[in-house]
């Protein structure tokens, strides 16, 4: 449904790819992406309201989580000698056989797709509509790093040993497909894995998790922890037999994780605050689509979200862009998940902080085009707001507020823009609605982010089409992405010459 789809597969110097590593095919023959529930099928339409009825009504407790509960350091190093002691017979089976079972995880998640969607939806709030993505994501992960991991052993001239052990810890935000595609990668790759979710997604990881093990991955290969204390996670990811974190979170979680070891080999996608440049010669109505979608899907919170509106010349001086937005924002419904209208559903907690401050305080020169609206006690549900006149180097230009809260900035040229973008420290995703190819060819050759789309939202990135990680401080160690052909390269060492396969 959109004009042009420009692959994000962005030429350097956006990636910061290690060159010394094995360089696999960009395409993978035969992958094909897992289609999302169709709502038009009036059996699905049946299908998504018996979830909706289990989410309402879900009984799911905390303690139907199968996981170690770790209390003491004691028990810590018995789960991680566990893990590292499993490890030689994963490694040893071989990526063939890796890969049998991480296909048939894939099919086992496809048939768990409607107790996945009740969990998120009962525990973060997520709305069918984007959880059933989430989930085909995490399938296409199973399906695509089950097959990755098999060129690793196939590479003439170089030989891989797989890290022993990896620790995941994922976010609340997309509590499938993220931790999904990062311990599906480790263990195709042939690392054990310590899995911590998030503590706001504790069961949707553990149904994931479980989904993993009915499968055949071994339950000593897989370790699902919790942990009673922060400090147990401190000795967790500074522990010596630990040979990689993968975190994804904000970029002071990555600095903390530095400080607790300075050597620590971490994959971690980070911050994000995302802009969307919408041109004179933009299609409008596909550019007010999209920027509030991708401003207040899942209410904001991803990193990937657009949280700027950056309008250039006439689509800013006159105010048809603008009226068009307020329409398309307005008409979104707010509710609970379970309510088959809602398209926004509850922040994860009570708006506090930054977020709490940028749904209700306005900078100088800024005023509400919508102004946001608190419908809950709580303070979780919110009517999304749009603040206009963000001046260039205003704290919400700069800042991640991962929120129902989109600003509206201005620039006379599509080149300040681009520059009002560049200036942010976070480079994670970025879009551009223009149905100019010059304009297009320029954005995309100076625009600073990892994931780059051209009319289409900037959220939802598909494993294979569009590899997603992020440049500058949206990334740290990462230097790979997921769901692209590298990423499995980065789960151990390389020894002989820098090859190309
Ligand atoms: N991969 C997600 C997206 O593209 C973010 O984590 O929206």
């Amino acid at each position: 449904d959109s004009i042009a789809t420009i692959p994000t597969e962005v030429p350097e110097p956006h990636r910061n790819q290690d060159r010394s590593r094995p360089q696999p095919p960009a395409r993978l023959q035969g992958f094909q992406n897992t289609p999302d529930t169709d709502p038009a099928i009036a059996a699905n339409r049946a299908w998504g309201d018996r979830i909706r009825a289990q989410m309402a009504g879900s009984t799911l407790g905390l303690d139907t989580v199968d996981a170690s509960q770790i209390d003491t350091l004691a028990q810590l190093q018995e789960v991680i000698d566990g893990a590292v002691a499993a490890n030689g017979a994963w490694r040893d089976l071989g990526a063939d056989r890796r890969a049998e079972i991480l296909h048939r995880a894939g099919e086992v998640l496809q048939a768990r797709r409607a107790d996945l969607l009740e969990v998120m939806g009962a525990e973060c709030g997520k709305v069918l509509a984007q959880g059933d993505p989430e989930v085909s994501e995490a399938i296409d992960f199973a399906h695509y790093y089950a097959e990755r991991g098999r060129e690793l052993d196939h590479v003439d001239g170089a030989s891989f040993t797989p890290d022993r052990l990896t620790v995941v810890t994922p976010p609340w935000n997309f509590p499938v497909a993220i931790p999904a595609g990062s311990t599906l990668a480790a263990l195709a790759a042939g690392s054990s894995v310590i899995i911590k979710p998030a503590p706001q997604a504790r069961r949707s990881g553990a149904v994931m998790v479980e989904a993993l093990w009915e499968a055949g991955v071994p339950r000593e290969v897989l370790r699902h922890v919790q942990l009673s204390e922060g400090e147990l996670g401190t000795q967790l990811i500074g522990h010596e037999s630990v040979d990689r974190v993968i975190l994804t979170g904000g970029y002071e979680t990555a600095e903390r994780f530095r400080e607790i070891r300075s050597d620590l080999p971490l994959l971690a996608e980070t911050s994000g605050k995302n802009a969307l440049i919408v041109t004179p010669s933009a299609d409008f109505d596909l550019a007010a689509r999209d920027v509030a979608t991708s401003a207040f899907g899942h209410a904001g919170q991803k990193c990937s979200a657009a949280s700027l509106v950056i309008l250039v010349g006439s689509a800013a001086t006159s105010d048809r862009f603008r009226r068009q937005l307020v329409d398309a924002v307005t008409s979104m419904p707010v509710g609970q998940p379970w309510d088959e209208q809602t398209q926004i559903g509850p922040i994860i907690g009570p708006a506090e902080g930054k977020l709490l401050d940028a749904l209700t305080t306005l900078e100088p020169g800024q005023s509400w085009l919508v102004e946001p609206e608190q419908l809950d006690e709580a303070g979780t549900l919110w009517r999304p707001g749009i603040r206009d006149g963000v001046r260039p180097g205003s704290q919400f230009h700069l800042t991640e507020y991962f929120g129902p809260v989109l600003g509206i900035m201005t620039a006379d040229t599509l080149t300040e823009a681009i520059e009002l973008v560049n200036r942010i420290e976070y480079g994670l995703t970025s879009g551009l609605h223009s149905l100019d190819e010059a304009e297009i060819a320029t954005w995309m050759a100076s625009v600073e982010a990892g994931n780059l789309y051209v009319n289409r939202g900037i959220t939802g990135a598909i494993v294979q089409r569009q590899p997603f990680g992020g440049w500058k401080k949206a990334s740290v160690g990462a230097g790979t992405k997921a769901g692209g052909p590298n990423y499995l390269t980065g789960f151990g060492t390389w020894t002989d010459a820098p090859v190309s396969v």
